[in-house]
């Protein structure tokens, strides 16, 4: 099954991988543990997808069979910004495959009253205006976390900003649509509502919770 796209802004990976797994992770049966492990191999489809379009150049090398001019990934160094805490859950898979990636961090909070967020740490890597910067957070939920923090990355350069999620829900697409149009957004799925606290609906609960056991 072919992605589906709008180009500007959504792509939800419908690979069956990712698919299959999403629905081991959205099982309230699922351990911790599995819970986990589900995440880390997600997150590097994931991120095969947000990276697709990652321009190459060309490099000359010597196969064993002779000289070629072979892609190699050109030169602007990633960045990934994990919005924690749950955004750590995606950052080691994409380290494995993007190991020379810097990366950093953002703390948000949702006031549980307003819904809005409030920030308590940041710390983000030099150069990100001659970075792609990756956001990742699992949950694209409200959208103001995520919107707050792209405005974070922006205001510390960043040009090229895109976000990868595991889930989205439809008001947080929006949201940042409305705030960012220029950053795509790459998801597992995007889900049927927020309710009344916030949560994405079927969703698969907190994912800081089920991915650290707390609660
Ligand atoms: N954050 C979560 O962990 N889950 C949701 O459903 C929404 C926000």
């Amino acid at each position: 099954m072919q992605d589906r796209h709008d180009p500007d802004h959504l792509t939800i990976v419908t690979h069956p991988l990712v698919q299959h797994k999403l629905s081991l992770m959205r099982d309230k049966t699922a351990s911790t543990s599995s819970f986990r492990r589900l995440l880390r191999e997600i997150s590097m489809l994931l991120a095969y997808e947000v990276t697709r379009d990652l321009p190459l150049e060309a490099r000359r090398i010597e196969t064993p069979l002779g000289p070629m001019e072979a892609p190699v990934l050109a030169g602007r160094k990633l960045a990934l910004v994990s919005i924690l805490r749950a955004g750590n859950g995606l950052l080691d898979g994409i380290l494995e495959l993007i190991p020379a990636a810097r990366v950093g961090f953002v703390g948000l909070y949702r006031d549980p009253e307003t819904l809005q967020p409030v920030q308590y740490y940041c710390k983000l890597p030099a150069e990100l205006e001659n970075r792609v910067t990756i956001l990742v957070d699992p949950m694209l939920a409200t959208g103001n976390s995520s919107a707050a923090a792209v405005d974070l990355v922006k205001e510390a350069g960043a040009r090229e900003v895109r976000f990868l999620c595991l889930l989205a829900a439809p008001e947080g697409v929006a949201r940042m649509k409305a705030a960012h149009p220029d950053v795509p957004i790459v998801t597992g799925a995007l889900d049927s509502h927020l309710n009344d606290h916030g949560y994405i609906v079927p969703g698969l609960g907190d994912a800081g919770d089920r991915m650290f056991g707390t609660r």
